[in-house]
């Protein structure tokens, strides 16, 4: 079991209607707010104007459309409106974008050198503005997570700033606002939460408890993504999928674990990098044949438990198994209805050559599970098409 710290400082409200508390949890902060959110959807849900209403002795700023897949643009326009207004605190409300957005708008407020520089470089922060979100989406653990990915469409770089001065104080989880997601955002959603697990799981060492729990939260989003998809509203399926979104990516189950780097989501993030794509339907498309090129001798009998545990399949040898559990993965997302090939979103061979040489590059792939150098990753990048 390897050492670690835990230290998640989010305090999370979950459940119907905590969004009450809103007052409560802004009042420590100050009286000038950003409010940023995403193209609209928290207008239609009644979430725009419930904020308002409940925020109406603050000085509420806003910066709204922040796209899927955040652009580096917003972040400074956010960090222009904060300068401008003396802004206190940041509310999110919304997705993984929303949130990841408003923490590099926060810790890029108080940096002085250049905004990309902070993100892609990776040093220390010193100080960020506090951060509150109220999410509407199942997916990527951004609300209690010290990570914020920005794209940089000039350059066609994805990055991820990480520091625990973007820690958000409080999030609010209330499962009844994830009703409205779209099924392909369900699915996608559900699908980073799942790949968030196996970084965690296809590691050089486990614990038998870090085993134990992030298989629990495996099954969980496998039983209820499929219900969310079918019954939009239903909240015990909703509120599984939001919770266990939240608990897949802030280290709270593979504590002990020795971890590598997150191969599937390197590769991913050159794609959504290059063409803009949805980060869980990247994934889907990735994930089998990232299991499959990788599968070996070695990683056979892990694939086999996994397979085992999460999706009840097995064969008559490890080797066996390992295929039955990449098939299992394989057909759970297209069960979903998300495509699973490049060709359907898109995606051609063009620049399989830059994105593997910027995954090894930025996504650490000589350190994973199975090292991949540029060659793995294009050949990875072939079997998705
Ligand atoms: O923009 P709006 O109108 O709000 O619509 C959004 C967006 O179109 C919609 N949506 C969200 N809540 C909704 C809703 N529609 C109807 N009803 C609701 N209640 O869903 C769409 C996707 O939203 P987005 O925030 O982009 O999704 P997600 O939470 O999956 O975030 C994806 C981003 O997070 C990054 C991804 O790379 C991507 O950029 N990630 C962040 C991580 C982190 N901070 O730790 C880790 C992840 O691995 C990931 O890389
Ligand atoms: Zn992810």
């Amino acid at each position: 079991m390897e050492n670690f710290q835990f230290c998640i400082p989010t305090n999370i409200l979950f459940g119907k209607g905590q969004i009450e508390n809103l007052p409560q949890v802004m009042g420590d902060f100050g009286k000038n707010i950003l409010l940023v959110y995403g193209g609209g959807s928290i207008k239609r849900i009644g979430l725009y104007d419930k904020v308002q209403k409940l925020l109406t002795d603050w000085n509420l700023y806003e910066l709204s459309g922040v796209d899927p897949n955040p652009r580096l643009e917003t972040v400074k326009q956010g960090i222009e409106i904060c300068r401008k207004n003396s802004v206190d605190v940041i509310l999110a409300v919304g997705g993984g974008s929303v949130i990841d957005c408003s923490k590099a708008i926060a810790a890029g407020f108080y940096y002085e050198g250049d905004t990309w520089e902070m993100i892609a470089s990776h040093a220390p922060l010193k100080k960020a503005l506090p951060i509150v979100t109220v999410l509407t989406i199942a997916a990527t653990g951004s609300e209690a997570d010290a990570g914020a990915v920005i794209s940089n469409p000039d350059t066609k770089e994805k990055m991820a700033l990480f520091d625990p001065a973007v820690f958000p104080k409080t999030s609010i989880l209330d499962p009844e606002y994830t009703f409205t997601v779209p099924p392909k955002q369900t699915a996608a959603g559900s699908i980073d939460v799942l790949s968030h697990l196996m970084e965690q799981y296809f590691v050089p060492a486990t614990t038998f408890m870090g085993d134990l729990l992030i298989e629990a939260v495996m099954k969980t989003v496998v039983k209820y993504a499929p219900i969310a998809m079918a019954e939009p509203d239903n909240y015990e399926a909703r509120g599984q999928l939001m919770w266990g979104s939240t608990l897949a990516d802030n280290a709270t189950l593979c504590n002990g674990n020795r971890l590598a780097a997150f191969s599937c989501h390197s590769i991913e993030h050159e794609l959504s990098a290059y063409y803009d794509v949805t980060h869980g339907v990247g994934l889907a498309i990735i994930t089998p044949r990232w299991m499959e090129h990788v599968l070996s001798e070695k990683t056979a009998p892990r694939f086999a438990h996994f397979g085992k545990e999460v999706f009840h399949v097995h064969g008559k040898d490890d080797m066996e198994s390992a295929k039955m559990a990449i098939d299992a993965v394989y057909k759970f997302f297209e069960s979903l209805g998300v495509p699973m090939t490049f060709t359907e979103i898109g995606v051609g061979t063009e620049h399989f050559a830059d994105m593997a040489k910027h995954a090894v590059q930025f996504g650490g792939l000589s350190h994973g599970w199975v090292p991949l150098n540029e060659t793995d990753v294009i050949t990875i990048l072939e079997k998705c098409l």
